[in-house]
């Protein structure tokens, strides 16, 4: 067993430490504070090839593999995770399922833009009445020959004002249940669908999170992905990779917090000395330190088992739902160690308690990873 990284996996990951530091920080806090979208950084992102990481050279990728798509998930992360949600979902979720399941076209037609950041993609599977219970969607997909007409509202879709692309997931045949769903690349523009008010939320708020509607929407048939009945395992296979990126953001998250409680202790100073030289405080240190480790561990080992063709549904989502878990933590007890300050926007650590939270809702909430982990162990 060899836990070193290669040398380009180094590179990269200082590549990623280095953009997030001189490219993310700066404006970070603003960007909550307004819940701006972070543009001229998305696009920089797309230069370096931060956008499209995995997918193949002949569409613009890197062409790399997924331990480095979570080296560079980490650092991004550990400053701005509004940033990374934007890369995450359009490497793991867009790029990832266009370039396995998508036809020569469609990759030449959009992976090649997504990968570039010249333009940026959405997943839209959840609906008010169904995120969890992804079969109990309602939108719908009338299939008239040589296009699909596509009806229905979806929500909370990450990147959903500013993508351009939306990979949308809808009913064809409702007989047929999960075997009566498809999955369509609908672009911005096309008559009838519309982009509703940006969300307010409590944490990561640089990144943009819209309901979408789509009336009478005609979506040619060549914008199908993969065989008739294909959406609903299109779907839990993209889901199952983005699961990975999800637990790399969340270990991001704890790490930059943690980053910061550890230079917080050397500096602040209580009863006499460098809050450090208090066990309350080493004591926190540690577990905080002890505890991402191990969630680095289950994050590399998904990513790990998804580049040697292993299943990865059940390392991925054990990754996430540790991973968010010890984000959610670490972000909290990071609030402590920096007592009063902790609660100030400048220190950093309040807005990384509240991105935090959303690494155990989005691409399917702990109740779902444990759903995936229970099946998957009680299988044989
Ligand atoms: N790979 C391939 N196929 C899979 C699969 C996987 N990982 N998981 C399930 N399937 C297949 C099954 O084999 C089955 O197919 P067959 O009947 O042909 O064998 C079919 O899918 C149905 O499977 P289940 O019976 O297990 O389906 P279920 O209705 O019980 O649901 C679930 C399973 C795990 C709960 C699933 O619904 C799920 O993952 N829900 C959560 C959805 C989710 O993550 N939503 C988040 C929205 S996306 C998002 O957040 C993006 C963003 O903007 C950041």
């Amino acid at each position: 067993m060899d836990f070193k990284l290669t040398e380009e996996h180094e590179m990269i990951r200082q590549a990623a430490r280095d953009f997030a530091i001189n490219e993310l920080k700066p404006g970070v806090i603003e960007r909550d504070e307004k819940q701006e979208f972070p543009t001229e950084q998305v696009k920089k992102m797309g230069e370096l090839g931060f956008m499209g990481m995995m997918a193949s050279p002949e569409y613009g990728g890197g062409g790399m593999d997924t331990v480095s798509y979570v080296l560079a998930m980490e650092e991004l992360s550990k400053i701005d995770a509004s940033a990374s949600v934007v890369v995450s979902v359009n490497n793991s979720l867009v790029c990832w399922g266009l370039d396995t399941y998508g036809t020569e076209e469609q990759k030449e037609k959009y992976l090649s833009k997504l990968t570039t950041g010249e333009k940026i993609g959405a997943f839209c599977l959840s609906e008010p009445e169904a995120g969890s219970d992804a079969t109990s969607q309602k939108t719908t997909a009338i299939d008239k020959g040589d296009h699909y007409i596509l009806n229905g509202t979806k929500n909370w879709i990450t990147n959903g004002g500013s993508a351009e692309i939306y990979l949308v997931i809808a009913h064809t045949d409702k007989q047929k249940k999960h075997r009566g769903i498809n999955a369509f690349i609908v672009e911005k523009g096309m008559e009838g669908f519309e982009v509703g008010p940006k969300e307010q939320k409590m944490g990561i708020r640089g990144s943009d999170t819209h309901s979408l509607t789509f009336n009478d929407v005609k979506v040619p048939k060549e914008n199908r992905i993969g065989e008739d009945g294909f959406g609903f395992k299109f779907a839990m296979k993209t889901l199952a990779g983005g699961r990975i990126g999800i637990a790399a953001q969340a270990l991001g998250i704890a790490a930059g917090a943690y980053e910061l409680a550890k230079e917080y202790s050397k500096i602040r100073k209580a009863f006499g000395t460098e809050i450090k030289n208090h066990q309350a405080i080493a004591f926190k240190l540690a577990d905080m330190h002890t505890s991402i480790e191990a969630a680095r561990h289950m994050v590399m080992k998904a990513a790990w088992d998804k580049d040697n063709g292993n299943n990865y549904d059940l390392s991925g989502a054990m990754a996430k739902l540790y991973a968010s878990q010890v984000a959610m933590d670490v972000t909290v007890e990071a609030v402590q160690v920096h007592g009063g300050n902790g609660y100030v926007k400048e220190y950093h650590v309040e807005r990384m308690m509240r991105d935090a939270k959303i690494t155990q809702i989005y691409e399917g909430t702990s109740e779902i990873q444990k759903i995936v982990i229970s099946r998957s162990i009680l299988a044989d």
